[in-house]
Protein backbone atom coordinates (compact mmCIF):
# COMPACT_ATOMS: atom_id res chain seq x y z
CA UNK A 1 0.00 0.00 0.00
CA UNK A 2 1.67 3.48 -0.89
CA UNK A 3 1.52 5.80 2.05
CA UNK A 4 1.48 9.13 2.77
CA UNK A 5 4.72 10.62 3.95
CA UNK A 6 5.57 14.05 4.49
CA UNK A 7 9.40 15.79 3.72
CA UNK A 8 9.80 19.33 4.71
CA UNK A 9 12.70 20.42 2.88
CA UNK A 10 11.95 18.66 -0.10
CA UNK A 11 13.75 20.73 -2.36
CA UNK A 12 17.70 20.11 -1.72
CA UNK A 13 20.08 17.79 -0.08
CA UNK A 14 18.49 14.95 2.38
CA UNK A 15 15.34 16.47 1.64
CA UNK A 16 15.60 16.06 -1.79
CA UNK A 17 17.25 12.44 -1.77
CA UNK A 18 14.40 11.09 0.30
CA UNK A 19 11.82 12.18 -1.57
CA UNK A 20 13.43 10.26 -4.91
CA UNK A 21 13.64 6.90 -2.27
CA UNK A 22 10.18 7.06 -0.92
CA UNK A 23 8.54 7.71 -4.60
CA UNK A 24 11.11 4.81 -5.73
CA UNK A 25 9.14 2.50 -3.47
CA UNK A 26 5.60 4.02 -4.29
CA UNK A 27 5.06 6.12 -1.25
CA UNK A 28 2.83 9.37 -2.12
CA UNK A 29 5.59 12.22 -1.02
CA UNK A 30 3.98 15.46 0.04
CA UNK A 31 6.81 17.72 -0.14
CA UNK A 32 6.84 20.70 1.76
CA UNK A 33 9.62 23.72 1.03
CA UNK A 34 9.93 27.59 0.72
CA UNK A 35 8.94 26.37 -2.52
CA UNK A 36 8.77 23.97 -5.72
CA UNK A 37 7.01 21.06 -3.26
CA UNK A 38 3.52 20.25 -3.12
CA UNK A 39 2.81 22.52 -0.21
CA UNK A 40 5.11 26.00 -0.35
CA UNK A 41 5.31 27.56 3.10
CA UNK A 42 7.60 29.46 5.28
CA UNK A 43 8.27 26.98 8.20
CA UNK A 44 9.91 29.96 9.66
CA UNK A 45 6.39 31.50 11.31
CA UNK A 46 3.81 30.04 13.08
CA UNK A 47 1.46 31.23 10.18
CA UNK A 48 3.45 29.57 7.45
CA UNK A 49 3.47 26.25 9.95
CA UNK A 50 -0.13 26.53 10.21
CA UNK A 51 -1.00 26.88 6.67
CA UNK A 52 1.66 23.73 5.93
CA UNK A 53 -0.07 21.52 8.16
CA UNK A 54 -3.70 22.76 7.06
CA UNK A 55 -2.32 21.93 3.40
CA UNK A 56 -1.20 18.59 4.21
CA UNK A 57 -3.40 17.32 6.09
CA UNK A 58 -6.02 18.01 3.16
CA UNK A 59 -3.59 16.57 0.60
CA UNK A 60 -3.31 13.71 2.70
CA UNK A 61 -7.11 12.81 3.39
CA UNK A 62 -6.49 13.24 7.09
CA UNK A 63 -4.41 10.42 7.23
CA UNK A 64 0.10 11.28 7.29
CA UNK A 65 1.85 7.58 7.59
CA UNK A 66 4.87 9.32 8.16
CA UNK A 67 7.11 12.46 8.83
CA UNK A 68 9.96 13.50 8.14
CA UNK A 69 11.47 16.56 8.58
CA UNK A 70 14.43 18.17 6.99
CA UNK A 71 14.01 22.03 6.27
CA UNK A 72 16.61 24.05 8.15
CA UNK A 73 19.68 26.43 8.08
CA UNK A 74 22.64 26.52 9.39
CA UNK A 75 23.35 30.49 8.73
CA UNK A 76 24.56 31.26 12.39
CA UNK A 77 21.35 33.95 12.94
CA UNK A 78 17.70 33.25 14.42
CA UNK A 79 16.38 31.25 11.69
CA UNK A 80 18.35 28.13 13.14
CA UNK A 81 15.55 28.34 16.09
CA UNK A 82 13.00 29.15 13.65
CA UNK A 83 13.19 26.64 11.49
CA UNK A 84 15.34 24.27 12.51
CA UNK A 85 13.42 23.63 15.76
CA UNK A 86 10.19 25.47 15.74
CA UNK A 87 9.49 24.85 11.80
CA UNK A 88 9.94 20.91 13.12
CA UNK A 89 7.97 20.98 16.21
CA UNK A 90 4.97 23.29 15.30
CA UNK A 91 4.46 21.12 12.03
CA UNK A 92 4.40 18.08 13.61
CA UNK A 93 2.51 18.82 16.22
CA UNK A 94 -0.12 20.23 14.26
CA UNK A 95 0.05 16.78 12.00
CA UNK A 96 -0.34 14.49 15.32
CA UNK A 97 -4.24 14.01 14.73
CA UNK A 98 -3.26 13.16 10.78
CA UNK A 99 -0.27 10.56 12.14
CA UNK A 100 -2.64 9.04 14.78
CA UNK A 101 -5.47 8.41 11.98
CA UNK A 102 -2.62 6.18 10.17
CA UNK A 103 -1.81 2.32 10.81
CA UNK A 104 1.53 2.53 11.54
CA UNK A 105 2.69 6.18 11.47
CA UNK A 106 6.44 7.24 11.89
CA UNK A 107 7.99 10.88 12.71
CA UNK A 108 11.86 11.25 12.30
CA UNK A 109 13.25 14.51 12.44
CA UNK A 110 17.05 15.71 10.95
CA UNK A 111 18.86 16.52 14.11
CA UNK A 112 23.12 17.00 13.96
CA UNK A 113 26.19 16.05 15.30
CA UNK A 114 26.46 19.39 15.96
CA UNK A 115 23.82 19.00 18.57
CA UNK A 116 26.64 17.43 20.87
CA UNK A 117 28.63 20.52 21.18
CA UNK A 118 28.59 23.40 23.21
CA UNK A 119 24.79 25.01 23.50
CA UNK A 120 23.80 28.47 24.51
CA UNK A 121 21.53 26.73 27.75
CA UNK A 122 19.08 29.90 27.42
CA UNK A 123 17.65 29.28 23.71
CA UNK A 124 17.64 25.90 24.83
CA UNK A 125 15.40 26.04 27.43
CA UNK A 126 12.67 28.90 25.87
CA UNK A 127 12.85 26.25 22.73
CA UNK A 128 11.84 23.66 25.19
CA UNK A 129 9.31 25.75 27.34
CA UNK A 130 8.07 26.55 23.53
CA UNK A 131 7.93 29.57 24.18
CA UNK A 132 9.23 30.99 20.73
CA UNK A 133 9.45 34.60 21.42
CA UNK A 134 11.87 34.18 24.52
CA UNK A 135 14.05 31.59 22.37
CA UNK A 136 14.03 34.44 19.56
CA UNK A 137 15.41 37.33 22.44
CA UNK A 138 18.05 34.78 23.50
CA UNK A 139 19.24 34.00 20.21
CA UNK A 140 19.17 38.15 19.37
CA UNK A 141 21.56 38.15 22.14
CA UNK A 142 23.99 35.41 21.69
CA UNK A 143 24.42 37.02 17.73
CA UNK A 144 25.11 40.78 19.90
CA UNK A 145 27.50 39.06 22.07
CA UNK A 146 29.41 37.31 18.62
CA UNK A 147 28.24 33.62 19.53
CA UNK A 148 25.92 33.05 16.35
CA UNK A 149 27.75 29.97 15.90
CA UNK A 150 26.70 28.78 19.32
CA UNK A 151 22.47 28.76 17.58
CA UNK A 152 22.77 26.10 15.21
CA UNK A 153 24.07 23.19 17.73
CA UNK A 154 21.38 24.79 20.40
CA UNK A 155 18.37 24.19 17.72
CA UNK A 156 19.73 20.57 17.07
CA UNK A 157 20.36 19.74 20.78
CA UNK A 158 16.60 20.87 21.50
CA UNK A 159 15.39 19.39 18.71
CA UNK A 160 17.00 15.95 20.07
CA UNK A 161 15.90 16.84 23.60
CA UNK A 162 12.53 17.37 22.34
CA UNK A 163 11.74 14.16 19.92
CA UNK A 164 12.72 11.97 23.05
CA UNK A 165 10.70 13.73 25.42
CA UNK A 166 7.60 13.93 22.99
CA UNK A 167 8.47 10.46 21.91
CA UNK A 168 7.15 8.95 24.89
CA UNK A 169 4.64 11.54 26.11
CA UNK A 170 0.65 11.22 25.40
CA UNK A 171 -0.57 10.89 22.39
CA UNK A 172 2.58 9.69 20.83
CA UNK A 173 3.94 5.97 21.92
CA UNK A 174 0.40 5.39 23.37
CA UNK A 175 -0.90 6.05 20.08
CA UNK A 176 1.54 3.90 17.99
CA UNK A 177 3.84 7.04 16.76
CA UNK A 178 7.39 6.60 16.93
CA UNK A 179 9.35 9.54 17.13
CA UNK A 180 13.06 9.51 16.25
CA UNK A 181 16.23 11.39 15.50
CA UNK A 182 18.49 11.02 12.92
CA UNK A 183 21.61 13.29 13.44
CA UNK A 184 24.12 13.32 10.12
CA UNK A 185 27.71 14.18 10.75
CA UNK A 186 28.98 16.27 7.49
CA UNK A 187 26.93 15.45 4.46
CA UNK A 188 27.46 17.08 0.78
CA UNK A 189 24.85 19.24 -0.14
CA UNK A 190 24.63 22.89 -0.60
CA UNK A 191 23.90 23.41 3.23
CA UNK A 192 27.28 22.44 3.65
CA UNK A 193 29.03 23.42 0.64
CA UNK A 194 30.61 26.97 2.04
CA UNK A 195 32.26 24.65 4.33
CA UNK A 196 34.74 23.49 1.80
CA UNK A 197 35.68 26.52 0.08
CA UNK A 198 38.16 27.70 2.38
CA UNK A 199 40.90 25.04 2.92
CA UNK A 200 40.93 26.32 6.79
CA UNK A 201 37.94 25.97 7.66
CA UNK A 202 37.82 22.23 5.93
CA UNK A 203 40.71 21.13 7.84
CA UNK A 204 38.72 22.66 10.88
CA UNK A 205 35.27 20.99 10.15
CA UNK A 206 37.48 18.03 9.57
CA UNK A 207 38.62 18.16 13.30
CA UNK A 208 35.32 19.21 15.07
CA UNK A 209 33.27 16.45 12.69
CA UNK A 210 36.26 13.32 12.52
CA UNK A 211 34.65 10.87 10.23
CA UNK A 212 36.46 7.41 10.12
CA UNK A 213 34.27 5.67 8.65
CA UNK A 214 33.66 6.53 4.67
CA UNK A 215 34.27 9.97 5.11
CA UNK A 216 31.67 12.96 4.40
CA UNK A 217 28.50 11.34 3.65
CA UNK A 218 26.16 11.85 0.31
CA UNK A 219 22.48 12.16 1.16
CA UNK A 220 21.04 9.36 -0.50
CA UNK A 221 23.38 7.64 3.09
CA UNK A 222 21.28 9.97 5.07
CA UNK A 223 17.79 8.90 3.65
CA UNK A 224 18.62 5.26 3.61
CA UNK A 225 18.93 5.11 7.43
CA UNK A 226 16.36 7.17 7.65
CA UNK A 227 14.20 5.27 5.47
CA UNK A 228 14.19 1.99 8.56
CA UNK A 229 13.05 4.95 10.93
CA UNK A 230 9.99 5.91 8.76
CA UNK A 231 9.33 2.43 7.92
CA UNK A 232 6.54 -0.17 9.43
CA UNK A 233 9.43 -2.22 9.93
CA UNK A 234 10.58 0.13 12.55
CA UNK A 235 8.09 -1.33 15.33
CA UNK A 236 9.22 -0.65 18.82
CA UNK A 237 12.45 1.83 18.58
CA UNK A 238 11.36 5.11 19.76
CA UNK A 239 12.97 8.50 21.53
CA UNK A 240 16.59 7.57 19.99
CA UNK A 241 19.21 9.75 18.29
CA UNK A 242 20.85 7.89 15.37
CA UNK A 243 24.19 9.08 14.58
CA UNK A 244 24.88 8.26 10.91
CA UNK A 245 28.29 10.13 11.31
CA UNK A 246 30.86 7.80 9.86
CA UNK A 247 32.31 7.20 14.06
CA UNK A 248 32.10 11.22 15.06
CA UNK A 249 29.93 10.97 18.25
CA UNK A 250 31.75 7.53 18.79
CA UNK A 251 35.36 9.47 18.54
CA UNK A 252 34.09 13.21 20.18
CA UNK A 253 32.18 11.44 23.51
CA UNK A 254 34.20 8.23 23.61
CA UNK A 255 32.99 4.37 24.54
CA UNK A 256 31.40 5.43 27.55
CA UNK A 257 28.60 8.22 26.73
CA UNK A 258 25.85 6.37 24.80
P1 LIG B 1 19.79 21.90 2.11
O1 LIG B 1 20.15 23.33 2.24
O2 LIG B 1 20.27 21.15 0.92
O3 LIG B 1 18.19 21.74 2.21
C1 LIG B 1 17.45 22.40 3.18
C2 LIG B 1 16.04 22.62 2.65
O4 LIG B 1 15.28 23.30 3.66
C3 LIG B 1 16.00 23.51 1.39
O5 LIG B 1 15.22 22.89 0.38
C4 LIG B 1 15.38 24.79 1.90
O6 LIG B 1 14.61 25.50 0.91
C5 LIG B 1 14.49 24.28 3.04
N1 LIG B 1 14.19 25.39 3.94
C6 LIG B 1 15.05 26.25 4.51
N2 LIG B 1 14.39 27.20 5.19
C7 LIG B 1 13.07 26.90 5.08
C8 LIG B 1 11.90 27.54 5.56
N3 LIG B 1 11.93 28.67 6.27
N4 LIG B 1 10.70 26.97 5.25
C9 LIG B 1 10.63 25.84 4.49
N5 LIG B 1 11.73 25.20 4.01
C10 LIG B 1 12.92 25.75 4.29
O7 LIG B 1 20.30 21.22 3.44
P2 LIG B 1 20.55 19.70 3.87
O8 LIG B 1 22.00 19.55 4.06
O9 LIG B 1 19.81 18.76 3.03
O10 LIG B 1 19.94 19.74 5.33
C11 LIG B 1 18.76 19.04 5.70
C12 LIG B 1 18.75 18.93 7.21
O11 LIG B 1 19.91 18.17 7.60
C13 LIG B 1 18.85 20.26 7.93
O12 LIG B 1 18.00 20.23 9.04
C14 LIG B 1 20.29 20.31 8.38
O13 LIG B 1 20.45 21.09 9.55
C15 LIG B 1 20.59 18.86 8.63
N6 LIG B 1 21.99 18.51 8.62
C16 LIG B 1 22.75 18.75 7.52
C17 LIG B 1 24.10 18.46 7.54
C18 LIG B 1 25.01 18.71 6.38
O14 LIG B 1 26.24 18.57 6.54
N7 LIG B 1 24.48 19.05 5.20
C19 LIG B 1 24.73 17.87 8.75
C20 LIG B 1 23.83 17.62 9.83
C21 LIG B 1 22.51 17.95 9.77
Amino acid sequence: MPRNVVVTGSGSGIGAALTTLFRSRGDRVIGVDLRGGEVDADLSAPAGRAAAAAAVAERADGVVDAVVTCAGTSVPGTATVTVNYFGTTELVTALQPALAAAERPRVVVIGSISGTRSTDRDVVAACLADDEAKALEHADRAVADGRAQQLYPSSKSALAQWARRTAVAEGWAGAGIPVNVVAPGIVLTPLSAGLFEDPETKKVMDTAVPMPLGGYLQPEDVARAVLFLASEENSHITGQVLYVDGGAEATLRGPADF
